[in-house]
């Protein structure tokens, strides 16, 4: 799979979970589910991060985002379970304000991959041969 198509992916499967936060923050859903999509987003932001790290060439901006996004989303997973405990507004809020964190870096990450496979389908095959006088 393309590394722009996964940060698309990832970026649809941060959207829902979003979406099923403020399910939970209303009482239309239990924590469970949106619980476990927060696992699933930490599994896919994991692969993305192997996939920008071992691609070739090295783009270090996309190897950044991608590690950022793993941090956080970890980080996030960490504050929910802070939140069920504790039942903190503090909490909830700061929970709020990193999910928006994270859907930001998934959409500019989706964006700097469509843009590094294009670099790369772009790219000649091999290196052109070295000019002699
Ligand atoms: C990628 C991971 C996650 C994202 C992007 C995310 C996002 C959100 C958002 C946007 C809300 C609604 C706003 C708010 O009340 O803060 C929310 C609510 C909530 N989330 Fe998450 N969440 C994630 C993971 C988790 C996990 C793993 C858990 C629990 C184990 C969790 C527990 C909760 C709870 C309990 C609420 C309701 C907060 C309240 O109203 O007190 N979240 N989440």
């Amino acid at each position: 799979m393309r590394l722009s198509l996964l940060f698309r992916v990832t970026g649809i499967v941060i959207f829902i979970q979003l979406a099923l936060g403020g399910l939970v923050t209303f009482d239309f859903l239990g924590p469970i589910i949106h619980a476990a999509t927060g696992v699933l987003v930490l599994a896919l932001v994991v692969v993305v991060l192997a996939m920008a790290w071992r691609s070739k060439p090295a783009f270090p901006p996309l190897r950044g985002l991608s590690a950022g996004l793993v941090t956080l989303v970890a980080a996030q997973i960490l504050l929910g379970l802070y939140d069920l405990r504790t039942d903190s507004q503090i909490v909830a809020w700061l929970h709020l304000v990193v999910a928006l964190g994270i859907y930001g870096m998934a959409i500019a990450g989706s964006f700097m991959a469509m843009r590094f496979d294009h670099m790369r389908s772009q790219a000649p095959a091999s290196a052109p041969p070295a000019q002699t006088a």
